[in-house]
């Protein structure tokens, strides 16, 4: 069936992070001509798998893999300019080309290497006062939002203007030095070997900032754009869109496990704000879900499993899902599916249709089990509560469901799926009260099931 002209879809993990984004929307840009990052930054991590040809992508739009697609930064992204030419060189090196296609938008708010300096010395200073960590990626995203909320963020437009930014990037260094020094002992912390330029006794150096970001600017400057304006024009003149969300719904930190998340809303409305549209222009959410649940850093996890002795389904989840993270390197805890965090999601996002992907990671597991609900003080709820406090106290309810020993690797028809991976998925879809629109059989780009277009209008 033919792509309705002029329809947007947003694609959001609904789950923490992870669940395959990269590779749905990569998929779906064959029906999209522009396709558009609106929250997070470099802590993202989209691994795409073409003709076998692995590709890892942080804050490029997922889209960037199909010719002639037009790829955009929206205002909700934080940026760092170092890790942007880090990728684009990256995939120049590859055969593709970006900054012909690339478009940033002069609000984002900058990312610097103070950002990062606060980022790690304050999670250790959580640490060492006997505080969990959260558990961040290091790479400087919450100080950034920070410096956003606080209308002192250095943003990408202040690239332009030289003594503008000098201005403020010395009001910030002020800031920023001042605690780094005297709230986290900077003095003697031992940064990693990428920020030791930056720093001296402790202190981040405005010269070395400085000069480094005027090389960046003038790199940028044929890439920065009024982003809103363009995808309203855009729009106008009947292109597709694709609003490629980063991390998950339980990330969100407003909606997620909070504190346990990361510092933008990650849920579907923010797809408007974040790249500058209205909200009417958002056609379909397409919300992706892997057949199991997995979840990076710290924080509560109800299903979650023992995922590292032998045998057990949790170590099958951690070693045929390859579940280490892309940006950190890290192990991914791995649970059961949670069909009680995923109605949460549903009703956060207003989810159209379920992309579940990984199905085929669960092959030969003999028997199942589904999170419905929870008991929590004494009582059933079958929704997940908002905040790490009470979710730390809730205890799942599971039910039983019989797995499946035939391979699903590669399938790319729903009939052809063993009856038990069809019923695992039907009562998913019965339990969350959303239907399932794709589902995934490898991360392969064409191992892709496909029962309900998004780009299709119903
Ligand atoms: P994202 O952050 O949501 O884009 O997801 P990541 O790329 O961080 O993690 C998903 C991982 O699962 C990647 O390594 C993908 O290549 C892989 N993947 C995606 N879909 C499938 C699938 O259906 N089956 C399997 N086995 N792996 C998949
Ligand atoms: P993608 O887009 C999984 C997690 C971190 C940490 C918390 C806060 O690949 O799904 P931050 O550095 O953002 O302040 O860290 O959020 N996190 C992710 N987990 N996938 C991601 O992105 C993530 N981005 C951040 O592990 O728990
Ligand atoms: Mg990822």
């Amino acid at each position: 069936m033919k792509a309705t002209k002029g329809r947007n879809v947003v694609v959001v993990g609904t789950q923490w992070g992870d669940e395959g984004k990269g590779k749905l929307v990569d998929w779906l840009t064959e029906s999209a001509q522009g396709v558009v990052r609106f929250q997070g930054g470099h802590n993202a991590g989209h691994t795409l798998v073409i003709n076998g040809v692995k590709t890892a992508l942080h804050l490029i739009p997922s889209g960037i893999m199909r010719p002639g697609v037009k790829c955009y930064i929206g205002n909700g992204v934080v940026l760092s300019a170092g890790k942007l030419f880090e990728e684009i060189e990256g995939l120049e090196k590859a055969g593709v080309s970006v900054r012909d296609r690339l478009r940033v938008s002069e609000a984002c708010p900058l990312i610097l290497p103070f950002h990062q300096a606060l980022d790690v010395a304050r999670e250790a200073a959580r640490e060492q006062g006997g505080v969990q960590k959260i558990g961040t990626t290091g790479k400087g995203i919450g100080p950034a939002y920070e410096d956003k909320i606080a209308r002192r963020a250095l943003r990408v437009q202040d690239l332009k203007h030289p003594e503008r930014f000098a201005t403020k990037l010395r009001e910030l260094l002020k800031l920023h030095n001042h605690i780094l020094v005297e709230v986290l002992g900077s003095k003697k912390f031992e940064f990693a070997d990428a920020l030791k330029p930056y720093i001296k006794d402790g202190e981040v150096q405005f010269d070395v900032v400085y000069e480094e970001a005027m090389r960046h600017a003038e790199l940028l400057k044929p890439m920065i754009a009024d982003v809103s304006r363009e995808l309203n024009d855009a729009h106008a003149a009947g292109a597709n869109l694709l609003f490629e969300g980063a991390q998950g719904t339980l990330l969100d930190v407003d909606h997620g496990t909070y504190p346990y998340v990361t510092s933008s809303n990650c849920v579907a409305g923010n797809a408007a704000a974040g790249a500058g549209v209205g909200p009417g222009m958002l056609h379909y959410v397409l919300g992706i879900t892997k057949a199991y649940c997995t979840r990076v850093g710290g924080g509560p996890f109800p299903t979650e499993l023992e995922w590292e002795k032998e045998g057990t389904p949790g170590y099958i989840m951690s070693t045929v899902g390859a579940e280490k993270g892309v940006t950190t390197g890290r192990s991914r805890r791995c649970g059961w599916f949670d069909a009680a965090l995923l109605k949460r999601s549903a009703q956060i996002n207003g989810l159209s249709g379920l992309c579940i992907t990984k199905l085929d990671v669960l092959d030969g597991i003999e028997e199942l089990q589904l999170c419905v609900g929870y008991e929590l003080d004494g009582e059933k709820i079958d929704i997940l509560p908002l905040g790490a406090d009470d979710i730390e106290r809730c205890k799942p309810i599971y039910e039983s469901i019989p797995g499946w020993t035939d391979t699903t690797v590669g399938v790319t028809d729903y009939a052809k799926l063993p009856v038990a991976a069809r019923n695992y998925l039907d009562r998913i879809a019965q339990v969350t009260g959303v239907p399932i629109a794709m589902v995934s059989t490898s991360p392969d780009r064409d191992h892709t099931i496909l029962m309900q277009n998004p780009y299709v209008a119903a």
